[in-house]
Order: structure tokens, then C-alpha cells, then sequence
């Protein structure tokens, strides 16, 4: 039976564990607690699937499915593949969620864990205090961002990082006495967390719908994705033209005094592997530098080589005065997020900080030194065995194995950049319109990966992929020729 079922920010509709129609319903007027128990016993109150229906909430999951079906459980990983409790084992085309980096058994960083739990296992960065690892960790990332992102502060998830890169914006605009500046716009298909700012940011409808977002003072331009928003018969760079002239034309309508920032993911991750229309940067960030806009870049999944340079900013030659990153920071060991910022902003906040009293923002677990020193050791591998370099050896036979794909009948457009790539699916490709949602064609073609060993993410028709960044030329052959398969099986029975 499908269901539809949310995974990152998305409705998919999907078959989880158990056949549904095994579940028994409850008769109209059961009273809840003896629905629970219905539920329960049939998927085993013994069994991990069994406690996870009764105790556990899923993040961007289908509250009723999963309690239905129960959950996919995890026990164990080893190099890109992980392994689930009855012992089959999935390569992770998705990296877990665009995150695990070095695959899932890097024993140096479970011992740069141990090490530093031995000396230090907990302290802040509160009343001007640091533990060893956080200080080496904002040095070493003032080293690898690009140049003019000097000072860094710490979190411990990507939404967190946004939201404090948020309140930097209007802290240095109240500090510049410019009160009114605080409007900040994002791009349609932006994903940037799920606080109450930053999903507020985040511009995928899910991710809004039903929790009253977005707030006040948060604005939305049109997405950034030729294929999709490219007008009949628009070029390329007409396209990229017309997007920036409706950026201009939004900040003339709003009033240049109030807006504050532009928020953008280098590639756009959840939102579909969206890479920008060629020469989409350098015509949105003029427009921003003449009307003093500041530029936030969202490195969480394209920081740390993903695009196939230390950060998507060098990929796409941008220039931002604020950067997020999280994910790749620490390979997702440990949860560890960061804000670097210019120093004509960090004297922005030291002005207002001054008045104040203090900067009054900071999270208990924000620098923790045991993600710090994870965060550490992951830069060291990352540069020892010149990760960059290896992504861009590898690359080029992913994205030959994707682009490959554009040939087969489902598919409407393949894209990607480094290791990032997706698969769209359309039910005509002149047309390029969508597949009827009921036929929940991508989870079909997931459920058939996953049977031969494939974990990926759909997000609708659209397939997503963004490997460990260690994965082989072998490996990357072993995801596609499990994709095409699916896609030919799926084909086959349509
Ligand atoms: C670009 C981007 N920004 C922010 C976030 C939010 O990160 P987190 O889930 O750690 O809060 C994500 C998560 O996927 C992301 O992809």
C-alpha cells in the first residue's frame, strides 16, 4: 500500500517496512489510546519498529505512516553503505541527509571524539570563555573560507546557523542606524532549515504550510532553475536577465532602505539540485552591492568539496559577507554548525555588542569542544588525502552516469555539479510537464533501488544524489546501474 510520506521536506508517497493492509484499522469512534494499541501490537511491541510507532516523532515524515508501517531502523555503516536491522546493507546515495561525508565508519574521528571527551567533555564560548578545539576550529576555517570571512560563530545544526546569521543581519543594521533595513529574500526552492526564521527562509511549501510561516519581513523572488522557470523560447541569459531585473524590481517596490539581506544556497539541495542558471551570481551581485544588501551564502551542503572546490562560493565565484556551514564541517559526526562573517560586519556587532552590554545570543552546545574536535580532525582528512582533488577525479564519471540517464524515456532533465546530482522525471519531455502525483512514480522507482541496495532521496519526480564524498568509480557505477534498472522496471510496468 502507499502512502504519502514526507523525507526532507518533501511529500513523496512511499512503502515503509510492513504491508499496511496487515495493519488492522480501527472501527469508527475507537477511542485513541486503543488505536495505539492496535497499532502496536500488530507491528510488534517487542520489536524497535514496534517502540518507534509508540514513542518516537520523525522529522519531514508522514506522522501517520511511519506509525503505521513502521520505521526503516538503522544499526550500523561502514564506508558509504549503512545497514539496517535485518542486516541488508544500502550504499547512501544521499549521505544520510547531503552529510556524512567520509561514509560511516572513519575511526579517526571516533578517536578525536574519545580524546577530547578524556580532557575536556563539555564547555562554552559564553563570558568570553573557549575550550582548546573551538579556537583552533574558527582559525583553521578563517584559513580555508574564501577570503574576507574572518570570524566565526558556532552552533549545532544548519537552522541554527541561519537563524544567527538572521539576527547578525539586524543586529549590524540597527547597529549602522538603519532600523528600517531588515527585509530579507530568498529564492522559490530555497531550503534553509526549519526554525522559525529560517524555514521562514525556506521557500518549499511543506516546510510553511501550516505552521502560519513565513514571518513579517521575509520575501521570496522567483527560483533560479532554467529548465523549470525558463520561458518558452528564452534563452539561457535572457532568463538570467529577466530574474535579475525582477530582483531590482522587488527591492524599487520594497524600498532599497529596507531591505537587509539576500539569502542563497550555492547549488539549491532540497529544493531538487537546483545548480544556478549560468551567470545567475554574477547578475544578482551587483544588484546587491548597489543597493548595500548584504550577501548570505548557505554553505551547509555545498561547503567542504561537495561542488568540487572547498565551498560552492568558489564554485559559482561568489563573494558573501556572511557564510553558513554544517554538515561536511565535522562529516556529520558530531552535530556542529558555523557563521563566518567579515570583519566590517563583525565591527557592526561589536558596536551595537558595546552599547548593549554584550552580544546576547549563544547556544549552550554551540563550539562544543567534542564536535569541535571532530570538526578539526574532519579538515585534517579532508586535506590530507586532498578530498577536493578526489572529488574532482570522480566527477566526471558521475556526472557522465547521470547526464547518461537524460536519454532514458521517464526522464525530462539530469543536473548536477562535483558530487551532486539529480534525475527529474516527466511525463513529457517537450512539454516537461509532471506525472500525475498519484501514480507516485519516484517512490517507485526509490522502493525499486532500494530492494537492490540503493538508498536515495525522491523528492516527487525528482531523484536526488549526493553521495559520501569518498565513494569510487566503482561505487559511482553501482549507484547508476541500480538506478537504471529501476527506472527500466518502473518503465516497464507503467
Ligand atoms: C542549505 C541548507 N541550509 C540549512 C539547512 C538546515 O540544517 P539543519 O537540518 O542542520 O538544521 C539544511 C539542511 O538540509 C540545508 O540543506
Amino acid at each position: 500500500m502507499v502512502f504519502p510520506t514526507l523525507i526532507g521536506g518533501f511529500m513523496y508517497f512511499s512503502n515503509i517496512g510492513v504491508d499496511a493492509t496487515q495493519v488492522q484499522r480501527p472501527p469508527n469512534g475507537h477511542q485513541d489510546n486503543a488505536w495505539k494499541g492496535i497499532i502496536v501490537d500488530t507491528l510488534g511491541l517487542n520489536t524497535l519498529s514496534g517502540l518507534d510507532a509508540r514513542h518516537h516523532i520523525h522529522g519531514n515524515t508522514n506522522p501517520r505512516a511511519v506509525v503505521e508501517n513502521g520505521a526503516m531502523v538503522m544499526t550500523g555503516g561502514s564506508g558509504i553503505r549503512v545497514t539496517d536491522e535485518d542486516g541488508k546493507q544500502y550504499i547512501e546515495g544521499l549521505a544520510g541527509l547531503w552529510c556524512a561525508s567520509l561514509g560511516f565508519n572513519e575511526e579517526r574521528l571516533v578517536v578525536a571524539a574519545e580524546k577530547q571527551m578524556r580532557e575536556l567533555p563539555y564547555y562554552h564560548g559564553f563570558f568570553g570563555r573557549a575550550p582548546v578545539p573551538t579556537i583552533k576550529l574558527a582559525a583553521k576555517l578563517a584559513e580555508i573560507t574564501p577570503e574576507g570571512i574572518e570570524k566565526f560563530f558556532f552552533a549545532c545544526s544548519g537552522s541554527e546557523a541561519i537563524d544567527t546569521a538572521i539576527k547578525m543581519v539586524w543586529y549590524f543594521n540597527n547597529s549602522k542606524g538603519r532600523p528600517a533595513k531588515k527585509k530579507i529574500i530568498s529564492r522559490q526552492n530555497s531550503y534553509h532549515g526549519v526554525t522559525v526564521a529560517g524555514a521562514s527562509l525556506t521557500r518549499i511549501p511543506i516546510n510553511q504550510d501550516g505552521f502560519d510561516l513565513p514571518i513579517e519581513r521575509f520575501l521570496q523572488i522567483g527560483g533560479s532553475h532554467f529548465y523549470r522557470y525558463g520561458e518558452v523560447g528564452e534563452t539561457e541569459e535572457a532568463f538570467v536577465a529577466r530574474r535579475a531585473t525582477e530582483l531590482e524590481q522587488l527591492i524599487q517596490d520594497e524600498g532599497p532602505d529596507t531591505i537587509a539581506a539576500f539569502f542563497a544556497e550555492p547549488v539549491q539541495g532540497a529544493g531538487g539540485v537546483l545548480p544556478p542558471a549560468k551567470g545567475y551570481f554574477d547578475a544578482i551581485q551587483p544588484i546587491l552591492k548597489k543597493y548595500d544588501i548584504l550577501f548570505v551564502v548557505d554553505e551547509v551542503i555545498c561547503g567542504f568539496g561537495r561542488t568540487g572546490n572547498l565551498f560552492g562560493s568558489e564554485t559559482y565565484n561568489l563573494r558573501p559577507d556572511i557564510m553558513t556551514m554544517a554538515k561536511g564541517l565535522s562529516a556529520s559526526y558530531q552535530p556542529i554548525s558555523a557563521v563566518g562573517i567579515t570583519q566590517d560586519v563583525f565591527e557592526g556587532i561589536q558596536e551595537l555588542g558595546d552599547q548593549k552590554g554584550a552580544f546576547g545570543h549563544g547556544f549552550t552546545y554551540g563550539g562544543h569542544p567534542v564536535a569541535a574536535a571532530v570538526a578539526l580532525e574532519a579538515q585534517n582528512i579532508y586535506q590530507e588525502r586532498d578530498i577536493v582533488g578526489h572529488v574532482r577525479a570522480i566527477a566526471p564519471v558521475f556526472q557522465a552516469r547521470l547526464n547518461a540517464l537524460s536519454e532514458h524515456h521517464l526522464v525530462g532533465e539530469t543536473r548536477g555539479v562535483g558530487l551532486l546530482g539529480a534525475v527529474e522525471m516527466v511525463a513529457d519531455k517537450a512539454t516537461k510537464e509532471r506525472f500525475d502525483p498519484s501514480l507516485g512514480l519516484g517512490v517507485k522507482v526509490f522502493d525499486e533501488a532500494k530492494k537492490n541496495g540503493l538508498l536515495f532521496r525522491n523528492a516527487d519526480d525528482q531523484l536526488l544524489f549526493c553521495p559520501p564524498l569518498i565513494v569510487t568509480e566503482n561505487d559511482v557505477n553501482e549507484i547508476f546501474d541500480i538506478l537504471q534498472h529501476a527506472l527500466d522496471r518502473v518503465s516497464a510496468n507503467l
